[in-house]
């Protein structure tokens, strides 16, 4: 390479960076310079690929300074670009019309279901008055859910609690939630008090007033001398505070194979306070509870001795409770998720 060609080389190069200093302008500006200089065509580039044909000598004279001048470039390129997008983006907040500075909005508070927050209110009823917390499986043996509560198959009070059963295998889905009482006496001894809330199931067309899957609250308290006035004085106390201070309670004789005797469990109407309307069938009265005192069967089938333990049992149904508390016309918008629904339910006015 000749002097004169290496000195037309230098000049060209001159020119080149001195361009980078217009480029540096706006971001079209400073993209059109990148290719034009350092594109797959552009001028650096191609000085590059020209260095293979000249001589060793000529390349150890020139070639550093183009090598240097591609780094500059990109490196300029890079840094001035950075600049020129930080500032847009913060004309562009200039431009809209946002307070950074205000507080962030709450996201959504979510709140317990209905269902729950009536569930957690007995709860908390019951455990004021010495009953503790106890749970059991929602897939059930015969044993738990009938035979050890003194109903042997083939029993007619299976029919009542037609449930759902899986294949192959001798389990159900539990039918209520007694079969906790079993598995508490076969864990712990007596004297003994717990409740027993959950989910249960039935084989069940579902209507207003029947859903296939619903809550019960089942209490148990076993001790030695337990009589039916212990029963009476815990579920008069309870309804009151479930229900308001002037509730009656009402017990009529019923039948179920693991209490004896057996009552079902009404308090006076909340809507007419038993001067009869629609909602009590103008009896004055609401069924709540099923109750009675343990048979003496299902103490031998957990081992306890039937002369020396007594004991007393309810169950109620929460859907039907809360029902009544809310003022919810159908069972079934309880479980349709719909939100509508569900947000006219707060935990403070439960
Ligand atoms: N387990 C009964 C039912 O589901 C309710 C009940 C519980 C009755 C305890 C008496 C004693 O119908």
């Amino acid at each position: 390479m000749s002097a004169a060609d290496l000195s037309e080389l230098g000049k060209k190069l001159d020119a080149l960076e001195s361009g980078l200093d217009t480029a540096q302008l706006d971001l079209n500006a400073l993209e059109a310079f990148r290719v034009q200089s350092l594109g797959r065509k552009g001028e650096v580039t191609e000085l590059l690929k020209s260095l293979k044909e000249l001589s060793l000598e000529d390349r150890r004279a020139v070639g550093p300074r183009v090598q240097a001048l591609k780094t500059k470039f990109e490196d300029s390129i890079a840094r001035r670009r950075a600049e020129l997008e930080t500032a847009a983006d913060a004309a562009s907040l200039q431009n809209i019309d946002l307070d950074l500075s205000l507080p962030a909005s709450a996201p959504p508070r979510g709140r317990l279901h209905p269902l729950t927050q009536t569930l957690q209110e007995i709860s908390r009823i019951l455990s004021l008055m010495g009953f503790s917390w106890a749970e059991g499986p929602l897939v059930e043996t015969e044993r738990h859910n009938f035979e050890a509560l003194n109903i042997p198959e083939h029993h007619a009070a299976r029919d009542l609690q037609d449930t759902f059963y899986l294949q192959d295998i001798p389990l159900l889905l539990r039918t209520h939630t007694s079969p906790v009482q079993i598995r508490t006496m076969e864990s712990q001894q007596p004297p003994l008090r717990v409740i027993c809330p959950g989910r249960v199931f039935r084989h069940e067309a579902v209507d207003a007033t029947h859903s296939a899957v619903f809550h019960q609250i089942e209490g148990l308290a076993v001790d030695k001398g337990i009589s039916f006035a212990d029963l009476k004085g815990t579920l008069e106390t309870f309804l009151k505070k479930v229900f308001g201070p002037r509730t009656k309670t009402r017990f009529l004789p019923s039948y179920y194979p693991f209490t004896e005797p057996s009552a079902d469990v009404y308090a006076s109407c909340i809507f007419c306070s038993g001067s009869g309307c629609p909602i009590c069938k103008q009896s004055g009265w609401i069924e709540i509870m099923g109750a009675g005192m343990v048979h003496p069967n299902v103490f031998k089938a957990v081992g306890y001795d039937p002369e020396l333990w007594s004991g007393f049992a309810f169950g109620m149904g929460v859907e039907r409770i809360a029902i009544l508390r809310l003022g919810v016309p159908d069972m079934r918008l309880f479980f349709s998720n719909d939100l509508r629904f569900l947000k006219q339910f707060d935990e403070n006015l439960v």
